[in-house]
Protein backbone atom coordinates (compact mmCIF):
# COMPACT_ATOMS: atom_id res chain seq x y z
CA UNK A 1 0.00 0.00 0.00
CA UNK A 2 0.98 3.61 0.18
CA UNK A 3 3.77 3.33 3.20
CA UNK A 4 6.49 5.73 2.86
CA UNK A 5 9.55 6.36 5.24
CA UNK A 6 10.85 9.69 5.75
CA UNK A 7 14.32 11.00 5.27
CA UNK A 8 14.13 10.80 9.61
CA UNK A 9 13.23 6.93 9.60
CA UNK A 10 9.54 7.74 10.72
CA UNK A 11 7.07 5.52 8.41
CA UNK A 12 3.54 7.12 7.68
CA UNK A 13 1.34 4.34 6.62
CA UNK A 14 -2.21 2.62 7.20
CA UNK A 15 -2.96 1.57 10.69
CA UNK A 16 -3.00 -2.31 11.54
CA UNK A 17 -5.21 -3.88 14.26
CA UNK A 18 -1.51 -3.77 16.61
CA UNK A 19 -1.58 0.27 16.58
CA UNK A 20 -5.36 0.68 18.08
CA UNK A 21 -3.91 0.70 21.52
CA UNK A 22 -1.35 3.71 20.68
CA UNK A 23 -3.97 5.21 18.63
CA UNK A 24 -6.41 5.52 21.57
CA UNK A 25 -3.40 6.48 24.12
CA UNK A 26 -2.75 9.24 21.51
CA UNK A 27 -6.54 10.28 20.97
CA UNK A 28 -7.01 10.79 24.53
CA UNK A 29 -3.65 12.45 25.19
CA UNK A 30 -4.29 14.68 22.50
CA UNK A 31 -8.47 15.44 22.19
CA UNK A 32 -11.27 15.97 24.91
CA UNK A 33 -12.15 12.76 26.67
CA UNK A 34 -14.93 11.81 24.41
CA UNK A 35 -12.10 11.11 22.02
CA UNK A 36 -11.54 7.88 23.10
CA UNK A 37 -14.78 6.09 23.24
CA UNK A 38 -15.51 7.95 19.74
CA UNK A 39 -12.79 6.56 18.11
CA UNK A 40 -12.29 2.85 19.90
CA UNK A 41 -16.28 2.84 18.29
CA UNK A 42 -14.83 3.90 14.63
CA UNK A 43 -11.82 1.38 15.09
CA UNK A 44 -14.38 -1.22 15.75
CA UNK A 45 -16.22 -0.40 12.73
CA UNK A 46 -16.44 -2.10 9.20
CA UNK A 47 -13.03 -0.41 7.91
CA UNK A 48 -11.95 -0.58 11.46
CA UNK A 49 -8.13 0.55 11.51
CA UNK A 50 -8.12 0.81 7.51
CA UNK A 51 -9.66 4.41 8.07
CA UNK A 52 -6.63 5.43 9.94
CA UNK A 53 -3.35 6.22 8.84
CA UNK A 54 -0.36 6.65 11.25
CA UNK A 55 3.26 8.37 11.70
CA UNK A 56 5.34 5.26 13.46
CA UNK A 57 8.60 5.91 15.44
CA UNK A 58 10.19 2.51 15.59
CA UNK A 59 7.04 0.71 17.12
CA UNK A 60 5.89 3.72 18.70
CA UNK A 61 2.66 5.96 17.03
CA UNK A 62 3.17 9.27 17.03
CA UNK A 63 0.44 10.80 14.73
CA UNK A 64 -2.94 9.83 13.21
CA UNK A 65 -5.76 10.91 10.88
CA UNK A 66 -8.92 9.15 10.01
CA UNK A 67 -10.52 9.30 6.45
CA UNK A 68 -14.33 8.31 6.32
CA UNK A 69 -16.55 8.32 2.88
CA UNK A 70 -19.50 10.03 2.71
CA UNK A 71 -21.69 11.48 -0.02
CA UNK A 72 -22.68 15.32 0.00
CA UNK A 73 -25.46 15.64 -2.39
CA UNK A 74 -25.98 19.23 -4.03
CA UNK A 75 -29.68 19.81 -5.95
CA UNK A 76 -29.97 16.43 -7.68
CA UNK A 77 -26.28 15.75 -7.70
CA UNK A 78 -25.01 13.50 -5.26
CA UNK A 79 -21.35 14.09 -4.92
CA UNK A 80 -18.60 11.24 -3.25
CA UNK A 81 -16.91 12.81 -0.65
CA UNK A 82 -14.02 12.62 2.05
CA UNK A 83 -14.65 13.47 6.16
CA UNK A 84 -11.40 13.49 7.91
CA UNK A 85 -11.20 13.89 11.53
CA UNK A 86 -8.92 12.67 14.81
CA UNK A 87 -6.36 14.39 13.71
CA UNK A 88 -3.35 14.55 16.20
CA UNK A 89 0.50 13.59 16.73
CA UNK A 90 2.35 13.31 19.93
CA UNK A 91 3.38 16.00 22.43
CA UNK A 92 7.18 16.25 21.70
CA UNK A 93 6.95 15.53 17.73
CA UNK A 94 4.61 18.79 16.48
CA UNK A 95 5.82 20.66 13.88
CA UNK A 96 8.09 17.81 12.34
CA UNK A 97 5.58 17.68 8.92
CA UNK A 98 4.06 14.16 10.47
CA UNK A 99 0.18 15.83 10.50
CA UNK A 100 1.36 17.20 7.08
CA UNK A 101 2.47 14.08 5.88
CA UNK A 102 -0.96 12.07 7.05
CA UNK A 103 -3.22 14.81 5.64
CA UNK A 104 -1.23 14.47 1.85
CA UNK A 105 -2.09 10.54 2.61
CA UNK A 106 -5.72 10.84 2.79
CA UNK A 107 -6.11 13.29 0.43
CA UNK A 108 -4.64 11.47 -2.04
CA UNK A 109 -6.11 8.18 -0.79
CA UNK A 110 -9.89 10.41 -1.16
CA UNK A 111 -8.80 11.64 -4.54
CA UNK A 112 -7.96 8.12 -5.53
CA UNK A 113 -11.53 6.82 -4.68
CA UNK A 114 -12.99 9.58 -6.66
CA UNK A 115 -13.84 11.97 -3.98
CA UNK A 116 -15.01 15.52 -5.71
CA UNK A 117 -14.71 17.28 -2.35
CA UNK A 118 -13.95 16.85 1.78
CA UNK A 119 -15.38 18.35 4.28
CA UNK A 120 -14.13 18.87 7.93
CA UNK A 121 -14.09 20.95 11.22
CA UNK A 122 -11.72 21.62 13.98
CA UNK A 123 -8.21 23.17 14.71
CA UNK A 124 -8.31 27.03 13.94
CA UNK A 125 -6.68 27.76 10.81
CA UNK A 126 -4.41 24.59 10.40
CA UNK A 127 -6.33 23.27 7.65
CA UNK A 128 -6.29 26.11 5.25
CA UNK A 129 -2.35 24.90 4.59
CA UNK A 130 -4.32 22.20 3.26
CA UNK A 131 -6.46 23.98 0.77
CA UNK A 132 -9.64 23.82 3.11
CA UNK A 133 -12.15 26.60 3.07
CA UNK A 134 -14.35 27.90 6.16
CA UNK A 135 -17.63 27.59 3.95
CA UNK A 136 -21.10 25.95 6.00
CA UNK A 137 -22.19 27.51 9.04
CA UNK A 138 -22.93 25.29 11.66
CA UNK A 139 -26.50 25.13 13.42
CA UNK A 140 -27.03 27.50 16.43
CA UNK A 141 -26.68 25.75 19.77
CA UNK A 142 -29.66 27.04 22.40
CA UNK A 143 -29.22 26.57 25.49
CA UNK A 144 -32.44 24.96 26.90
CA UNK A 145 -33.90 27.10 29.97
CA UNK A 146 -34.59 25.75 33.50
CA UNK A 147 -37.91 26.43 33.21
CA UNK A 148 -38.46 25.84 29.62
CA UNK A 149 -41.97 24.40 28.89
CA UNK A 150 -42.25 21.27 27.56
CA UNK A 151 -45.69 20.00 27.89
CA UNK A 152 -45.49 16.62 25.66
CA UNK A 153 -48.88 15.39 23.89
CA UNK A 154 -50.29 12.14 25.40
CA UNK A 155 -49.49 9.25 23.36
CA UNK A 156 -45.88 10.20 22.79
CA UNK A 157 -43.29 7.63 23.86
CA UNK A 158 -39.63 8.43 24.48
CA UNK A 159 -37.27 5.98 24.13
CA UNK A 160 -33.39 4.54 23.42
CA UNK A 161 -33.29 3.65 19.52
CA UNK A 162 -32.23 -0.15 19.19
CA UNK A 163 -30.34 -1.58 15.95
CA UNK A 164 -34.03 -2.00 14.21
CA UNK A 165 -35.06 1.44 14.22
CA UNK A 166 -32.18 2.64 12.11
CA UNK A 167 -33.81 2.36 8.71
CA UNK A 168 -36.98 4.46 10.33
CA UNK A 169 -34.41 7.12 11.61
CA UNK A 170 -32.78 7.53 8.25
CA UNK A 171 -36.28 8.03 6.83
CA UNK A 172 -36.31 10.89 8.92
CA UNK A 173 -33.28 12.21 8.79
CA UNK A 174 -33.69 12.29 4.90
CA UNK A 175 -36.90 13.84 4.90
CA UNK A 176 -35.42 16.45 6.87
CA UNK A 177 -32.56 17.00 4.83
CA UNK A 178 -34.59 16.76 1.45
CA UNK A 179 -35.35 20.26 2.54
CA UNK A 180 -31.61 21.98 2.00
CA UNK A 181 -29.98 22.73 -0.90
CA UNK A 182 -26.70 20.68 -0.01
CA UNK A 183 -26.93 17.96 2.25
CA UNK A 184 -24.54 15.13 3.92
CA UNK A 185 -26.08 12.33 5.26
CA UNK A 186 -24.47 10.05 7.81
CA UNK A 187 -22.70 7.05 5.70
CA UNK A 188 -24.14 3.38 7.01
CA UNK A 189 -20.58 2.74 8.53
CA UNK A 190 -20.82 6.38 10.59
CA UNK A 191 -24.56 5.31 11.35
CA UNK A 192 -23.08 1.79 13.00
CA UNK A 193 -19.82 3.66 14.40
CA UNK A 194 -21.76 6.44 16.33
CA UNK A 195 -24.47 3.63 17.94
CA UNK A 196 -21.58 1.57 19.33
CA UNK A 197 -20.23 5.02 20.74
CA UNK A 198 -20.69 5.30 24.38
CA UNK A 199 -20.29 8.79 24.15
CA UNK A 200 -23.70 8.68 22.05
CA UNK A 201 -26.83 7.78 22.68
CA UNK A 202 -30.11 7.94 19.68
CA UNK A 203 -33.29 8.67 21.49
CA UNK A 204 -36.62 8.26 19.66
CA UNK A 205 -39.74 8.84 19.44
CA UNK A 206 -43.38 6.66 19.15
CA UNK A 207 -46.40 7.55 18.20
CA UNK A 208 -48.36 4.37 18.36
CA UNK A 209 -46.24 2.49 16.27
CA UNK A 210 -44.99 4.72 14.05
CA UNK A 211 -41.35 6.59 14.74
CA UNK A 212 -42.19 9.66 14.94
CA UNK A 213 -38.95 11.53 15.86
CA UNK A 214 -35.24 11.25 16.47
CA UNK A 215 -32.56 13.27 18.64
CA UNK A 216 -28.69 12.49 18.47
CA UNK A 217 -27.74 12.86 22.29
CA UNK A 218 -23.87 13.79 22.71
CA UNK A 219 -22.82 13.16 26.68
CA UNK A 220 -20.25 15.61 27.83
CA UNK A 221 -16.48 14.53 28.08
CA UNK A 222 -15.85 12.29 30.51
CA UNK A 223 -19.52 11.98 32.01
CA UNK A 224 -21.09 8.99 29.75
CA UNK A 225 -19.70 6.01 32.11
CA UNK A 226 -20.98 8.54 35.31
CA UNK A 227 -23.96 8.38 37.20
CA UNK A 228 -23.48 12.07 37.47
CA UNK A 229 -25.61 14.69 35.98
CA UNK A 230 -24.84 14.40 31.76
CA UNK A 231 -24.08 17.72 29.59
CA UNK A 232 -26.12 16.88 26.63
CA UNK A 233 -25.76 18.43 23.26
CA UNK A 234 -28.99 17.38 20.63
CA UNK A 235 -28.60 17.54 17.66
CA UNK A 236 -29.69 16.07 14.44
CA UNK A 237 -33.58 16.56 15.63
CA UNK A 238 -35.60 14.87 12.96
CA UNK A 239 -39.52 15.09 14.01
CA UNK A 240 -42.88 14.83 12.65
CA UNK A 241 -44.49 18.14 14.13
CA UNK A 242 -43.82 19.81 16.89
CA UNK A 243 -44.74 17.34 19.48
CA UNK A 244 -42.38 14.57 18.73
CA UNK A 245 -39.66 17.64 19.47
CA UNK A 246 -41.21 19.02 22.59
CA UNK A 247 -41.45 15.09 24.29
CA UNK A 248 -37.04 14.79 22.54
CA UNK A 249 -36.35 17.73 24.35
CA UNK A 250 -38.45 16.58 27.53
CA UNK A 251 -36.19 13.36 27.61
CA UNK A 252 -33.06 15.34 26.64
CA UNK A 253 -34.02 17.07 30.42
CA UNK A 254 -34.26 13.96 31.78
CA UNK A 255 -31.47 12.07 30.70
CA UNK A 256 -29.32 15.16 31.80
CA UNK A 257 -30.09 14.75 34.94
CA UNK A 258 -29.75 18.88 36.20
CA UNK A 259 -26.62 18.52 33.45
CA UNK A 260 -26.96 21.11 30.58
CA UNK A 261 -28.94 20.61 27.70
CA UNK A 262 -27.70 22.27 24.41
CA UNK A 263 -29.75 21.91 21.28
CA UNK A 264 -28.45 22.43 17.40
CA UNK A 265 -31.00 24.22 15.37
CA UNK A 266 -31.68 22.85 11.93
CA UNK A 267 -33.12 26.17 10.32
CA UNK A 268 -36.80 24.78 8.39
CA UNK A 269 -37.12 21.53 10.15
CA UNK A 270 -39.79 21.17 13.51
CA UNK A 271 -37.13 21.77 16.61
CA UNK A 272 -36.25 25.15 14.81
CA UNK A 273 -40.33 26.12 15.51
CA UNK A 274 -39.68 24.87 18.91
CA UNK A 275 -36.29 26.56 20.15
CA UNK A 276 -37.02 30.33 20.22
CA UNK A 277 -39.49 30.33 22.65
CA UNK A 278 -37.61 27.52 25.59
CA UNK A 279 -33.78 28.23 24.54
CA UNK A 280 -31.55 31.02 24.85
CA UNK A 281 -29.38 31.03 21.54
CA UNK A 282 -25.39 31.15 21.79
CA UNK A 283 -23.54 32.42 19.05
CA UNK A 284 -21.29 30.09 16.99
CA UNK A 285 -18.76 31.45 14.35
CA UNK A 286 -17.48 28.46 13.29
CA UNK A 287 -17.90 26.72 10.06
CA UNK A 288 -17.44 23.21 8.16
CA UNK A 289 -14.49 23.16 6.05
CA UNK A 290 -14.45 22.50 2.35
CA UNK A 291 -12.27 21.57 0.05
CA UNK A 292 -12.18 21.28 -3.56
CA UNK A 293 -9.37 20.00 -5.09
CA UNK A 294 -10.53 19.73 -8.52
CA UNK A 295 -12.82 22.35 -9.84
CA UNK A 296 -13.43 21.15 -13.63
CA UNK A 297 -14.03 17.41 -12.54
CA UNK A 298 -16.66 18.42 -9.60
CA UNK A 299 -18.66 21.61 -11.96
CA UNK A 300 -18.57 18.78 -14.40
CA UNK A 301 -20.70 16.17 -11.71
CA UNK A 302 -22.41 18.86 -11.21
CA UNK A 303 -23.61 19.26 -14.24
CA UNK A 304 -27.32 18.23 -13.27
CA UNK A 305 -27.52 21.11 -10.89
CA UNK A 306 -26.15 23.59 -12.68
CA UNK A 307 -28.73 23.11 -15.33
CA UNK A 308 -31.68 22.89 -12.83
CA UNK A 309 -30.71 26.42 -12.03
CA UNK A 310 -30.37 27.33 -15.36
CA UNK A 311 -33.96 25.98 -16.72
CA UNK A 312 -35.13 27.64 -13.53
CA UNK A 313 -33.76 30.88 -14.47
CA UNK A 314 -34.20 33.83 -17.42
CA UNK A 315 -31.13 32.22 -19.38
CA UNK A 316 -33.20 29.21 -20.33
CA UNK A 317 -33.27 29.66 -23.82
CA UNK A 318 -30.10 31.22 -24.21
CA UNK A 319 -26.65 29.27 -25.15
CA UNK A 320 -23.09 30.05 -24.94
CA UNK A 321 -19.81 29.69 -22.89
CA UNK A 322 -19.20 30.84 -19.46
CA UNK A 323 -15.65 31.29 -18.43
CA UNK A 324 -14.73 30.81 -14.62
CA UNK A 325 -11.47 31.55 -14.15
CA UNK A 326 -9.74 30.37 -10.87
CA UNK A 327 -6.66 32.27 -11.72
CA UNK A 328 -4.34 28.80 -10.77
CA UNK A 329 -6.83 27.19 -14.15
CA UNK A 330 -10.17 27.75 -15.39
CA UNK A 331 -12.91 26.00 -16.17
CA UNK A 332 -15.40 26.75 -19.28
CA UNK A 333 -19.48 26.03 -18.94
CA UNK A 334 -20.84 25.32 -22.27
CA UNK A 335 -24.70 25.79 -21.68
CA UNK A 336 -27.76 25.72 -24.40
CA UNK A 337 -31.79 25.01 -23.85
CA UNK A 338 -31.42 25.21 -19.82
CA UNK A 339 -28.77 22.57 -19.77
CA UNK A 340 -24.87 23.17 -18.98
CA UNK A 341 -24.28 20.67 -21.92
CA UNK A 342 -20.09 20.42 -21.37
CA UNK A 343 -17.21 21.38 -19.00
CA UNK A 344 -13.72 21.54 -19.95
CA UNK A 345 -10.72 22.83 -18.39
CA UNK A 346 -8.97 25.74 -19.61
CA UNK A 347 -5.75 27.96 -19.15
CA UNK A 348 -6.25 30.57 -15.86
CA UNK A 349 -7.13 34.10 -16.77
CA UNK A 350 -5.56 37.28 -15.13
CA UNK A 351 -8.22 39.15 -16.29
CA UNK A 352 -11.44 36.99 -16.85
CA UNK A 353 -13.97 39.64 -16.96
CA UNK A 354 -12.04 41.26 -20.24
CA UNK A 355 -12.48 38.00 -21.38
CA UNK A 356 -15.66 37.97 -21.03
CA UNK A 357 -16.02 35.42 -17.66
CA UNK A 358 -15.59 35.78 -14.31
CA UNK A 359 -12.72 35.13 -11.18
CA UNK A 360 -13.10 33.18 -8.52
CA UNK A 361 -10.01 32.36 -6.28
CA UNK A 362 -9.44 28.79 -5.65
CA UNK A 363 -10.47 29.48 -1.94
CA UNK A 364 -13.42 30.98 -2.36
CA UNK A 365 -15.12 28.16 -4.93
CA UNK A 366 -15.85 25.82 -2.29
CA UNK A 367 -18.12 28.67 -0.67
CA UNK A 368 -19.39 29.18 -4.25
CA UNK A 369 -20.75 25.87 -4.42
CA UNK A 370 -21.76 24.69 -1.08
CA UNK A 371 -22.06 28.35 1.38
CA UNK A 372 -24.46 30.79 2.05
CA UNK A 373 -23.58 33.59 -0.14
CA UNK A 374 -23.70 32.93 -3.62
CA UNK A 375 -22.00 34.59 -6.58
CA UNK A 376 -23.32 37.93 -5.94
CA UNK A 377 -22.11 38.34 -2.37
CA UNK A 378 -19.31 36.61 -2.60
CA UNK A 379 -17.94 39.72 -5.28
CA UNK A 380 -18.54 41.82 -2.30
CA UNK A 381 -17.12 39.72 0.17
CA UNK A 382 -13.37 39.06 -1.82
CA UNK A 383 -11.70 41.31 -3.93
CA UNK A 384 -10.37 39.13 -6.36
CA UNK A 385 -14.07 37.53 -7.14
CA UNK A 386 -15.37 39.52 -10.28
CA UNK A 387 -18.17 38.35 -11.72
CA UNK A 388 -18.82 41.82 -14.41
CA UNK A 389 -21.18 41.31 -16.86
CA UNK A 390 -21.78 38.06 -16.67
CA UNK A 391 -23.22 38.88 -12.48
CA UNK A 392 -26.56 37.98 -13.30
CA UNK A 393 -25.82 34.22 -14.91
CA UNK A 394 -23.05 33.72 -12.36
CA UNK A 395 -25.97 34.08 -9.74
CA UNK A 396 -28.21 31.88 -11.60
CA UNK A 397 -25.66 29.34 -11.66
CA UNK A 398 -24.06 29.89 -8.01
CA UNK A 399 -26.87 31.21 -5.96
CA UNK A 400 -26.96 30.53 -1.84
CA UNK A 401 -27.27 27.56 -0.60
CA UNK A 402 -28.94 26.09 2.46
CA UNK A 403 -26.70 23.24 3.67
CA UNK A 404 -27.57 20.31 6.28
CA UNK A 405 -24.60 18.68 7.34
CA UNK A 406 -23.90 15.47 9.55
CA UNK A 407 -20.47 15.15 10.63
CA UNK A 408 -18.87 12.19 12.88
CA UNK A 409 -18.18 14.24 15.52
CA UNK A 410 -20.68 17.22 17.54
CA UNK A 411 -19.03 20.01 18.10
C1 LIG B 1 -2.38 20.72 15.65
C2 LIG B 1 -1.57 19.43 15.46
C3 LIG B 1 -2.45 18.37 14.84
C4 LIG B 1 -0.39 19.77 14.54
O1 LIG B 1 0.39 18.61 14.36
P1 LIG B 1 1.91 18.72 13.86
O2 LIG B 1 2.44 17.34 13.83
O3 LIG B 1 2.62 19.74 14.66
O4 LIG B 1 1.68 19.26 12.40
P2 LIG B 1 2.79 19.46 11.25
O5 LIG B 1 4.16 19.55 11.83
O6 LIG B 1 2.56 18.44 10.20
O7 LIG B 1 2.32 20.87 10.74
C5 LIG B 1 2.10 21.22 9.40
C6 LIG B 1 2.32 22.70 9.32
O8 LIG B 1 1.40 23.38 10.18
C7 LIG B 1 2.09 24.18 11.14
N1 LIG B 1 1.33 24.07 12.39
C8 LIG B 1 1.45 23.17 13.40
N2 LIG B 1 0.49 23.38 14.32
C9 LIG B 1 -0.23 24.42 13.88
C10 LIG B 1 -1.36 25.11 14.39
N3 LIG B 1 -1.96 24.77 15.55
N4 LIG B 1 -1.86 26.14 13.68
C11 LIG B 1 -1.28 26.51 12.53
N5 LIG B 1 -0.23 25.89 11.98
C12 LIG B 1 0.30 24.87 12.65
C13 LIG B 1 3.46 23.57 11.22
O9 LIG B 1 4.40 24.53 11.63
C14 LIG B 1 3.70 23.12 9.80
O10 LIG B 1 4.05 24.21 8.99
P3 LIG B 1 5.25 24.07 7.91
O11 LIG B 1 4.92 22.84 7.10
O12 LIG B 1 5.17 25.33 7.15
O13 LIG B 1 6.48 23.90 8.72
C15 LIG B 1 -1.03 18.92 16.82
O14 LIG B 1 -0.41 19.97 17.49
C16 LIG B 1 -2.05 18.30 17.74
O15 LIG B 1 -2.10 17.07 17.82
N6 LIG B 1 -2.86 19.10 18.45
C17 LIG B 1 -3.86 18.58 19.35
C18 LIG B 1 -4.89 17.74 18.67
C19 LIG B 1 -6.07 18.49 18.11
O16 LIG B 1 -6.44 19.54 18.59
N7 LIG B 1 -6.71 17.89 17.06
C20 LIG B 1 -7.89 18.45 16.47
C21 LIG B 1 -8.99 17.48 16.37
S1 LIG B 1 -9.60 17.29 14.73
Amino acid sequence: MDTRTRADGIVVRSAQAGDVEQILAMVGDRLDENGVPDAAATLAGVDGPGRFVVAVDGDRVVAVTALWQDRVRVGPTVLPSGQIDFVASLAGYGGRGLVRDLMNMVLARSAARGDLVQVMLGIPYFYRQFGFSYVIPLPTPYELRADADLAVPDGLEVREAGPGDLLGVRRLQDAVQAGYDVAMPHSDDTWRSLAAAETVAFRVVNDGSAMSGFARHKIGAGQAAGDGPHDITVAEVAAIGVGPVRALLADARTQARGGNVMVKDRPGAAVSAVLPAIGLAHQETDRYMVRVADPVALLDALRPTLSARLKASHFARESGDLLVSYYRGAVVLTYSAGAVTAVRSAPGQQGPVAAGGIGVPPDVLPDLLFGPHGAARLEHLHADCNLGPQRTLADALFPPVAADVLTFYVP
